[in-house]
């Protein structure tokens, strides 16, 4: 595969960038940044993104999608304008996900990986965010938000486009 023909010249050149912080012959270090870099440029990761990624870092395609696969941030389908990113590990369950979660589902009326008919959210459940302090904890992008209660998330949501 020419991965040149996948991804943009931007995109590889970023991820050249990743793959300079690491010594030479250990380009596959670069393999988180890269799918990220690639999921930007897309929007979310194909088949083909992945293959090219694996391709462009010298790897076997399967343990690019091993990575791909395995963390909640890489999407293999695509997602609305929004993503909400909801925890419910431990911190988050015990300080109250699981109301949040049937907040979330009841008023976007969508389940876990599905996107809005507007294409406006798409819902996720993820592992801890790394935010166990403000929990119950999500994400709207790139956006932490943090001791979430049902009426933070209608203003919150209510706001968007
Ligand atoms: S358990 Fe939810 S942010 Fe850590």
């Amino acid at each position: 595969m020419d991965s040149g023909k996948v991804l943009t010249a931007e995109t590889l050149a970023e991820i050249d960038r990743w793959v300079a912080k690491y010594p030479e012959g250990q380009q596959q270090s670069a393999v988180m940044a890269a799918l990220h870099l690639a999921q930007e440029q897309h929007g979310w990761l194909t088949s083909e993104l992945i293959e090219a990624v694996a391709d462009y870092l010298d790897m076997p395609g399967i343990a690019v999608y091993e990575v791909a696969t395995f963390y909640t941030m890489y999407d293999l389908e695509p997602v609305g304008r929004h993503k909400i990113s909801v925890c419910t590990n431990i911190s988050c369950m015990l300080c109250g996900s699981d109301q949040i979660v049937d907040h979330l589902k009841q008023k976007l009326n969508i389940g876990f990986n599905q996107t809005t008919a507007d294409g406006r959210f798409t819902l996720k459940e993820v592992e801890c965010l790394a935010a166990c302090g403000g929990a119950p904890a999500m994400m709207v992008g790139k956006s932490y938000h943090e001791n979430l209660t049902p009426e933070l998330i209608d203003n919150l949501l209510d706001g968007l486009d």
